[in-house]
């Protein structure tokens, strides 16, 4: 059953006022409800009594940064979205942000196409997440299988499900980590395997030389030879661990050439952060073959 409705509430912190109004006028031309905040201090005062789903954090800011403020936030809620807005740069403090748990960052300056890409992901993730049920302790393997098509538009739907599998199995602190991460790389296996968006086609269409990114991926839904493409997932789960096969039917990828989400560097560029965001989450990403397989491993809560 559905639930009903509710608004996503969005929190902005940015000491640059420019910059804060320019972000929350984007937010608001969507059917969000917005805060805003002038320092960690406030954001952190506004957390408590706004309880925001989402928020969007600049990170050097005066009073408190928003590294402190992330860092306080998740010593009470890792279900709250924390998305860095970054100086180009300040790879260092990306990293460092990415290490205490946000979930995901936008490179300044930040364009309306990539807040709104990202509102859309996360209200999708949001509406679709259901609510814990009881831990059933006594299940000790799991199989599921799925297999998808190329429909962006129910993959907020596609995780929850595949996070149920995974209750009482995985810690709360990292489950919207690993739901994030399981997301991104479904989006890979149909947006780059299936439906063969490269690097360059996107960028083209995200700077907005060719067409909408959102145009490409349902011309191609539609056309030959992508369109019969299937996206096969099989998850399992033992004592140890869980695990997602993710399978796509494209050309695959050179994934040997996949940048080091350990270095600083590789942060800064705007795309790529899809498997850097998977690695922080996962113990273990595995590309497998010409790279239209991936395999996902997360180490399960171990019984004290
Ligand atoms: N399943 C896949 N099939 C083909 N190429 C892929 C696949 N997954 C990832 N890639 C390649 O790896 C790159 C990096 O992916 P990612 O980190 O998610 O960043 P982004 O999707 O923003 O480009 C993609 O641009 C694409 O070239
Ligand atoms: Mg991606």
């Amino acid at each position: 059953m559905d639930q009903p409705a509710r608004k996503m509430k969005v929190l902005v912190v940015e000491d640059d006022a420019f910059s804060r109004q320019y972000i929350t006028s984007v937010i608001r031309m969507g059917d969000y409800e917005v805060m805003e905040a002038r320092d960690g201090a406030e954001g952190l005062a506004m957390f408590e009594s706004f309880a925001p789903d989402l928020i969007f954090s600049d990170i050097s800011m005066p009073v408190m940064d928003g590294l402190e403020m992330l860092e306080r936030i998740r010593r009470k809620s890792h279900e709250t979205i924390v998305v860095m807005t970054t100086a180009f740069g300040s790879a260092e403090f990306t990293l460092k942000a990415l290490r205490l748990r946000a979930n995901d960052y936008l490179v300044k300056p930040v364009v309306p196409k990539d807040i709104i890409v990202n509102l859309k992901k996360y209200a999708d993730v949001l509406a679709a997440r259901s609510v814990e049920r009881e831990v059933v302790g006594f299940i000790l393997e799991r199989y599921l299988k799925l297999r998808l098509d190329n429909r962006l538009e129910v993959l907020g739907k596609v995780a929850d499900r595949l996070m149920q599998e995974t209750e009482g199995h995985i810690q709360s602190a990292d489950r919207m980590g690993v739901r994030l991460g399981l997301l991104e790389i479904i989006i890979n296996a149909i947006e780059h395997g299936n439906l063969g968006i490269t690097y360059f086609d996107k960028t083209g269409a995200i700077e907005g030389k060719s067409c909408d990114l959102n145009d490409l991926v349902n011309e191609r839904a539609n056309q030959d030879p992508y369109k019969s493409r299937r996206v096969q997932i099989q998850f399992q789960m033992n004592s140890e661990m869980c695990e997602w096969i993710i399978q796509d039917e494209g050309e695959g990828f050179d994934w040997h050439s996949v940048p080091d989400p350990n270095d600083p560097a590789n942060l800064m560029s705007m795309h790529g952060r899809g498997i850097l965001l998977a690695r922080m989450n996962f113990d273990e990403v595995i590309y497998l073959g010409r790279g239209n397989e991936v395999i996902l491993r997360k180490k399960l809560i171990q019984p004290a």
